[in-house]
């Protein structure tokens, strides 16, 4: 197997990851994971641009341009022969004596590797546990600094779910490490894309399949007594394409059944694959 090390690809045991990388010290670093289908990378030009965005955000220098990270990408692709999975990439601001205060001349550590496709939930859907979004004010930003996600996501299975659902004070925000979607009266909700979400480029290809089918698109902040009644559920991320919710458990308990719009959605989105 095959990675990605600053500009480089070499194989996975001769990558030399520095114990003083400021993404070890401080979580500080961004990332993307790109789904490879059929050998090829989908939405990437998406991928990078939010990449770039992630890495301005927060003021870190990145100057590898986006022709040399889909070359690099591909070649991977190639290396490692991988037909169905994902990229992941990861920018950190680099190496340095730990300190938090950054200054601006640091070299960023560019890092890469493949992973084989998730199990599929697409036709089963899934259970989904309802609870409180402990995170940052920032999640707009996609770093490397994931507590808030990776305790929801224990959380989760604890209680035998495959996703949380997070609420910020009874508003409920996304999934965490995907976005929410419902669909009542025929109308998609999902959280507009504020500080508060991740704007995922799934969540961003469903809302463009939705318009083109003619389903309204509301982009709305809801309470997490709205799950309730709700008459579709579903996430989507990179890895879970569409994934129909069928069951909410936790703070709030209702069950729902995979609807059509989640399907027709679902039909559209496997024509772009
Ligand atoms: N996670 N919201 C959060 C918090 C996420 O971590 C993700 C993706 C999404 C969906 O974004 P996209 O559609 O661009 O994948 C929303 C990735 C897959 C991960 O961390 O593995």
């Amino acid at each position: 197997k095959y990675v990605i090390q600053n500009l480089e690809i070499v194989p996975e045991n001769e990558a030399t990851i520095q114990p003083n990388d400021r993404s070890y010290h401080f979580g500080d670093g961004v990332y993307e994971v790109v789904r490879v289908y059929h050998s090829k990378p989908f939405q990437l030009d998406a991928h990078w641009k939010r990449l770039m965005e992630s890495a301005k955000k927060l003021d870190m220098n990145f100057s590898v341009s986006t022709d040399e990270l889909t070359k690099l990408t591909a070649e991977l692709i190639e290396k490692n022969q991988l037909e169905d999975g994902t990229v992941y990439i990861q920018v950190s601001r680099g190496a340095t004596e730990r300190n938090h205060l950054y200054t601006r001349d640091e070299k960023v550590v560019l890092t890469g590797f493949t992973m084989a496709a998730p199990a599929r939930m697409q036709t089963k859907g899934i259970h989904a546990w309802v609870t409180d979004d402990l995170r940052w004010l920032r999640c707009d930003i996609k770093t490397v600094n994931l507590l808030g996600n990776i305790m929801a996501k224990r959380e989760a299975a604890d209680a035998d779910c495959q996703e949380a659902i997070m609420h910020r004070d009874g508003t409920v925000t996304e999934g965490s490490s995907s976005n929410l979607f419902l669909v009542n009266d025929g109308i998609l909700y999902t959280h507009p894309a504020t500080n508060l979400i991740l704007n995922g480029i799934t969540r961003q290809v469903v809302i463009q399949l939705a318009h083109e089918a003619g389903i309204k698109v509301v982009e709305e902040a809801f309470p997490k007594e709205v799950l309730i009644h709700t008459e579709e559920a579903f996430i989507t991320s990179t890895t879970s394409e569409i994934t129909p919710i069928i069951e909410f458990k936790g703070q709030i308990n209702a069950q729902m059944p995979i609807g059509p719009v989640t399907k027709k959605l679902q039909e559209r989105f496997a024509k772009l694959i």
